[in-house]
């Protein structure tokens, strides 16, 4: 279902939105060789109700933790572990919190430590592609227009465009429609309105675009294991314009900008 939302709706998915931001802010301050992925699990769960908010992914369909963790070959929906970080991983962050009623959903992949050129290569492309599609997100315009821009940026510069997973609407629901993939043909799709609310997410791969989920049910790797990167912001459709309600300012305080 695609929910359009009222001027007054819109206004109250911002503090889910700065929420989730903050999240993403907090846990960055630990993103470092040696911690586990359950440790900053539990640091985003304690910010949160700390905040006011619910942790959404928790429980969510039966999904064990706050965050989706995603290091290297991970794409999306990894679980919470023991794993340290070590020198040269790339970890993707995916979380969504409730806040009032209203859900922000918002993911970064960090650096751990000092990484490859090429993995900085591959995480600068898939945050650039976020902000192609952020764009193309037009009032007028159609879903595909978003997916088009990503695909063509992403795969012109040698990467691949994971297809089973996609962005969505959002609001009340961690997933509203329409589905926004990454991959597409401009003009196609649900036209975009006033009232929408969309995450995009670019999921993007070093190698082949081919994923498997593990025995898990959840995690989703690449086949070839090569490594994968993955950015969300989730935005409003207001008075013609879109805006982004989610941040990486606060990150971007947190950490050290390794991608320029
Ligand atoms: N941003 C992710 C998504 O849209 C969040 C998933 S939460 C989970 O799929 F609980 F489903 F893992
Ligand atoms: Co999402």
């Amino acid at each position: 279902m695609i929910y359009l939302k009222t001027p007054e709706e819109i206004e109250q998915m911002r503090p889910a939105a700065d929420l989730v931001s903050r999240v993403l802010g907090e846990v960055a301050l630990w993103i470092k060789p040696g911690v586990t992925t359950r440790k900053l699990d539990t640091i985003a769960r304690e910010f949160i109700h700390d905040n006011g908010g619910k942790p959404a992914c928790l429980g969510y369909e039966g999904f064990p933790g706050t965050l989706c963790i995603e290091v290297n070959e991970t794409v999306v929906h990894g679980f919470p572990s023991n794993y340290a970080l070590r020198d040269g991983d790339i970890i993707g962050i995916d979380t969504v919190v409730e806040k009032d009623g209203f859900m922000g959903d918002s993911c970064y992949t960090f650096a751990v430590g000092e990484i490859t050129p090429a993995l900085t290569d591959l995480c600068r492309t898939t945050r650039e592609s976020l902000y192609e599609g952020i764009a193309a997100c037009r009032v007028g315009k159609r879903i595909g227009d978003i997916a088009s821009a990503v695909q063509t940026y992403c795969e012109k510069r040698g990467y691949s465009v994971v297809r089973e997973m996609c962005g969505h609407g959002i609001g009340r629901h961690m997933h509203e429609g329409p589905e926004v993939p990454n991959y597409g043909r401009r003009g196609t799709g649900a036209e975009i309105r006033n009232g929408m609310c969309l995450c995009i997410e670019p999921m993007i791969n070093m190698g082949s675009k081919n994923i498997v989920i593990e025995p898990d049910g959840w995690t989703c790797r690449t086949r070839d294991r090569k490594p994968s990167a993955h950015y969300e912001h989730t935005m409003a459709i207001i008075d013609g314009r879109t805006e982004v309600l989610t941040t990486f300012d606060y990150i971007h305080q947190a950490i050290t900008d390794r991608f320029n």
